[in-house]
């Protein structure tokens, strides 16, 4: 596993890149096989160039996208009363790290407690990464940062070898929506597996509310989530030789009630036919048809704990905001309290 690593030091963040899926012949793959399915879909990792995730940071301060202040206003108001119930001597993990900023709200609020912190940032977006963790590096000189370029499976077993229990794992943004309930589960189980006892993980989930409200978070009114959602055919075009038309396509991400998801989409325009260099094939595309590029699974708080539990979870605490449409939720590894 460590010869596929590679460690340097840049600008002094320990910097380590893992080898995943998201190299060349992977992309190719996901692209060729999601391609061929009915509907046609497209894996939402591909979102996360250095463009899609500067987009990302812009659909985070959008008026109409409430998860990001909805979750900062609680962790904002409970960053003490969250530190609090966590061991002292902590590290900080961060899955899918984005520019690490309710982050900070929580490095303040550790570092009333401790000298000093080692906060190890995960993200798919290796160059965003490190300029997001050489940026923290000059706001907070007690801070000592490892940043892993890696998807959250391929990094878990690494965290592992590396002593830094007892430590807060974090996962916020209700990052977990793109998971259907069956990865949600398989993913908290591979989490809770290479967990200590004083570990603890601390997850943002986004509740289900009011349809019109969903829907407006992801059909903005001045297109962010649009070129979001259309930069991932941009990236295709230009890493895999692809000839998408982008005003060809139509963006619109309409809530399902039935599977409680939001499901972007981009709809052709046109009978058109696509065709990709790297996977040697043609895609054809009538009127109207679209490809489906990401889930975003919205919960109630009881089925959330209910996976949770299943995968070997213990919920210790749980803050809300006032109108109830996201919830912070402090996870505990259950031996650790039975024993
Ligand atoms: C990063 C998965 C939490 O589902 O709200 C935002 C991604 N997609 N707008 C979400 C996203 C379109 C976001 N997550």
């Amino acid at each position: 596993m460590d010869l596929q690593n590679k460690r340097r030091v840049v600008s002094g963040v320990n910097l380590v890149e893992v080898e995943t899926t998201k190299q060349l012949e992977s992309i190719i793959s996901a692209v060729s096989r999601g391609l061929l399915q009915t509907p046609k879909s497209l894996p939402c990792w591909l979102f996360y160039d250095s463009v899609g995730s500067k987009l990302f940071e812009k659909i985070c301060q959008l008026p109409e996208y409430h998860i990001t202040r909805t979750e900062e206003q609680i962790l904002r108001t409970k960053a003490a009363e969250i530190i609090q119930g966590v061991s002292q001597g902590l590290s900080l993990v961060e899955l899918g790290s984005g520019n690490s900023g309710k982050t900070r709200l929580l490095i303040d609020a550790i570092l009333e407690r401790q000298a000093t912190l080692h906060y190890i940032p995960i993200d798919i977006s290796s160059e965003f990464l490190l300029q997001s963790s050489i940026q923290l590096l000059t706001e907070y000189n007690r801070l000592s940062v490892t940043a892993m370029a890696a998807e959250y499976q391929a990094a878990m077993p690494i965290l592992a070898q590396q002593s830094i229990s007892p430590a807060l794992i974090l996962f916020l943004g209700s990052n977990i929506s793109n998971f259907d309930s069956g990865e949600a589960s398989v993913f908290l189980q591979q989490v809770r597996e290479h967990m200590s006892p004083s570990d603890r993980l601390l997850i943002g989930v986004d509740l289900v509310k009011e349809t019109s409200i969903i829907e407006a978070a992801y059909n903005d009114s001045s297109g962010v989530t649009e070129a979001f959602n259309k930069n991932l055919l941009i990236r295709l075009n230009r890493e895999i030789g692809a000839n998408f038309v982008i005003n060809q396509f139509d963006h619109w991400a309409p809530f399902i009630e039935s599977e409680s998801r939001i499901e972007m989409r981009l709809i052709s325009r046109v009978d058109q036919s696509v065709s990709i260099r790297d996977t040697g094939e043609s895609y054809d595309l009538s009127e109207g048809e679209y490809i489906h590029t990401e889930n975003s699974y919205k919960y109630t708080i009881t089925h959330f704990n209910e996976i949770s539990q299943a995968a070997g979870f213990e919920i210790e605490q749980q803050w809300q905001d006032e109108r109830g449409w996201f919830s912070v939720v402090m996870l505990c590894p259950r031996s650790s309290k039975e024993t």
